[in-house]
């Protein structure tokens, strides 16, 4: 009897339930209906001694399905009733494993009798990722098996556990290799022999001693510090219930904490971010049955702290790469930075001394171009200055292999302009990494005039082999992400020449979630790279025409404050620790003067969060209307992956929505005029201003 996503079938007087919904078998509703009717046939199948529940494809269910959490109609309880009949069954139910075994996915297999599972398979609970808890007596049946120390450990970190550690802990009851179809209906057949009483995880016992009050005071600790983040509070609730309720009433507790913070802004702002991460990949137009280029080595112009950092990402997954370096000083002060960089998580206990230095082998150096003509993928991270970048490209025009990918690490400059310097643009490409480039998630991938389909193509898996989150963007000044930041940094300076301070504006900022704020952000970075940017544009010519524009980073890197590194920046600093300085108000009060900006008492943390955010958002919206990204979500990725923007929020444009975009507008006609609007700084977007009228979310948006 095949029953859409879900079939039964009695296979020599075992019942089989074959659950096929790819891509990774999400409990959706038609799973949950398809589920039911299979339940209903076996317990109706006199003849069928024991149930076998399988997936079939890459993986057993990998949890409820996240498209649907946002449903007016999602209801948790019609899949809950079925685990609860599963879990009673008379006859045994065996699970069998592969895959993924996430969330809901875990949560049916916890409510079989038996769960056999496949050497290779990974364990989790990721929903506190989605904001959420296990939903489905996830909370309960976890503690039953494997105590309380590892269940708050799991559904609070949402990491993956393998096979054989699932096995230790009790989730599990069997590690066997083979068709784990047939495993299954080999052990269903034995359990069937042995007649033995039948384990049901909700009648077992919740271990306590103190190590589980221990556990469950920490966890809710920690949940305390993190109020941004409900679900942790939610799930040390949860938990405890498991403890001190009988399993239906913990049940009861799990589904009401389940419920708020389904509906709660940071779930659904993280549930955002999860389809927005995977849209990410997806480059509208690209030929599906595009090949990518091979890329087994990389070479790398630069061995700064960029490139450095870069090389890391390719040695993490074992690609040989050569740094080229102007001077041998250079490049052993390169390689010995990544040395200490390495050899620093493994005091962490993250990396083994071995893995240090087979890490470290597939590192070399070279002061020759000629080092590069067999790499498959070269990437230059020197000076952003115009000219040298444009130097360096031409030279790797030259050297590089015919089939090469030749990117550029550029944050600002015209990649259109690199791509012709090396004679070869289809082969250009940006691939542009934030700092610390080894560990920041985000990738911005510049896509040129004339960049070749499967050189983008290419550059979006290498992203995903490292680890990146790949975005992709147009060429304009900045990119997405350094764009943005523009009205950003403006408007920072402006309310200091108005008489804010650094620490009031970064608190402000900080209040938000955003990792940090403004100055703090610019003296960790370098004021003096941020002046210098800007310092350039003044000569090109490309500053608006407002004397009054970023003066205040200029002067403080005349000052020589250019941040932590000279401890002294719009902070003076102790070790790490940034501390108010006079010397910066006054600067600010005579730029002020100069400039004959008025100064005031009175502005808020309100005012510092609308006159930053807002130009900024206002920015993205005008990106997108210009093409430059493909989509609104695209923006949330950067801004959350790359820039410290709160996940809990969204990013930038989903927090747009959550304000509402003719506020948005509203306010920013209101500081218009009330700053002024001789530079067009506060002149709303077209797209904003259409939407706004529309009453249409942006992130709904899509390029007509
Ligand atoms: N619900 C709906 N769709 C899901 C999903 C879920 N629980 N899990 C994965 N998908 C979709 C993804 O959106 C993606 O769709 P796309 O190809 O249209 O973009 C596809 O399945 C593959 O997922 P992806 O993450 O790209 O593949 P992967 O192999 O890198 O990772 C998983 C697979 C299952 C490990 C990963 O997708 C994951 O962690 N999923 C979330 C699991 C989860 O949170 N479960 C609990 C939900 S409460």
């Amino acid at each position: 009897m095949s029953i859409n996503v879900v079939s039964y079938e009695n296979c020599n007087g075992i019942g089989l339930v074959l659950i096929s919904n790819p891509p990774v078998n999400a409990i959706s509703p038609e799973v949950v209906a398809g589920l039911r009717r299979a339940l209903g046939a076996f317990e109706a199948d006199a003849e069928a001694k024991a149930l076998v529940i399988h997936c079939e494809g890459r993986t057993f269910v990998a949890g409820g399905d996240i498209a649907s959490f946002g449903s007016p109609y999602f209801d948790t309880r019609p899949f809950n009733l079925l685990l609860v009949r599963l879990d009673a069954s008379p006859r045994p139910v065996v699970a069998t494993l592969h895959g993924t075994v996430l969330g809901g996915g875990l949560e049916l297999a916890m409510a079989c009798h038996h769960r056999l599972t496949l050497p290779e398979t990974r364990f989790g609970m990721p929903e506190v990722k989605l904001g959420l808890l296990p939903g489905s007596q996830g909370t309960q049946r976890l503690p039953r098996l494997a105590g309380v120390p590892l269940t708050l450990d799991l559904i609070l970190t949402g990491r993956f556990i393998s096979a054989q550690d699932a096995l230790a802990a009790g989730i599990v009851d069997e590690i066997a290799e083979g068709d784990s179809l047939a495993l299954g209906i080999g052990a269903a057949e034995r359990l069937v022999k042995a007649n033995a009483p039948l384990r049901r995880s909700s009648t077992l016992k919740v271990a306590v001693d103190a190590a589980t009050t221990q556990a469950l005071a920490a966890a809710a600790a920690k949940a305390a510090e993190k109020p941004a983040y409900p679900a942790l509070g939610a799930i040390v609730r949860a938990v405890e219930a498991a403890v001190n309720l009988p399993f239906a009433d913990g049940e009861e507790v799990e589904a009401r904490e389940f419920e708020r913070l389904r509906l709660s802004s940071t779930s659904r702002a993280l549930r955002h971010l999860f389809f927005a991460e995977r849209a990410a990949a997806r480059i509208p137009g690209l030929p599906r049955e595009i090949r990518a280029r091979e890329v087994r080595s990389v070479g790398i112009v630069g061995a700064g702290t960029m490139g450095g950092g870069i090389a890391m990402n390719f040695a993490n997954v074992g690609v040989p790469t050569v740094l080229v370096e102007t001077t041998d000083e250079a490049l052993k002060r390169g390689l010995s930075v990544i040395r200490k960089n390495y050899e620093a998580s493994a005091a962490k206990g993250k990396l083994s001394a071995e893995e240090v230095e087979k890490r470290m082998e597939l590192l070399s150096g070279s002061l020759d171009y000629a080092s590069l003509a067999s790499s498959d993928l070269v990437i230059e991270a020197v000076f952003e200055n115009l000219q040298i970048k444009r130097e360096v490209c031409a030279r790797l025009g030259q050297v590089c292999k015919e089939e090469a990918i030749l990117a550029t690490n550029t944050s600002t400059l015209d990649l259109d302009i690199l791509a012709q310097a090396t004679g070869r643009p289809a082969d250009v490409v940006g691939m542009h990494f934030f700092s610390p480039a080894n560990v920041m998630r985000l990738l911005e991938v510049v896509r040129g005039a004339k960049t070749a389909p499967d050189v983008l193509s290419t550059v979006m898996q290498i992203a995903r082999t490292i680890g990146k989150v790949p975005v992709v963007s147009g060429v304009c000044y900045g990119f997405i992400g350094n764009r943005m930041l523009e009205p950003y940094m403006r408007e920072t300076e402006f309310l200091l020449l108005e008489g804010a301070q650094p620490q009031q504006i970064d608190t402000a900022i900080e209040s938000l979630g955003l990792a940090m704020g403004p100055c703090r952000m610019s003296d960790l970075s370098g004021v003096d790279i941020g002046a210098k940017v800007v310092n350039e544009q003044f000569e090109a010519g490309e500053l608006p025409p407002d004397p009054s524009y970023r003066v205040v980073v200029r002067k403080l890197f005349d000052l020589g404050r250019y941040g932590q590194k000279t401890e002294a920046g719009y902070y003076r600093y102790e070790g790490r620790t940034p501390l108010p300085e006079p010397v910066v108000a006054t600067v600010c009060t005579e730029l002020a003067r100069e400039h004959g900006i008025s100064r005031r008492s009175n502005i808020t943390d309100q005012e510092i969060i609308q006159r930053l955010m807002y130009p900024l958002i206002n920015e993205g919206i005008q990106i997108l209307d210009e093409g430059i990204s493909y989509r609104p979500s695209d923006i949330d990725v950067v801004w959350t992956a790359g820039y410290g923007f709160p996940d809990h929020r969204g990013g930038p444009m989903f927090m747009a929505d959550q304000i509402g975009l003719s506020e948005i507008e509203k306010t920013l006609e209101h500081y218009g005029r009330m700053r002024g609007n001789q530079f067009g700084y506060w002149t709303p977007s077209n797209l904003l201003k259409s939407l706004a009228a529309s009453g249409e979310h942006i992130v709904a948006w899509t390029k007509g």
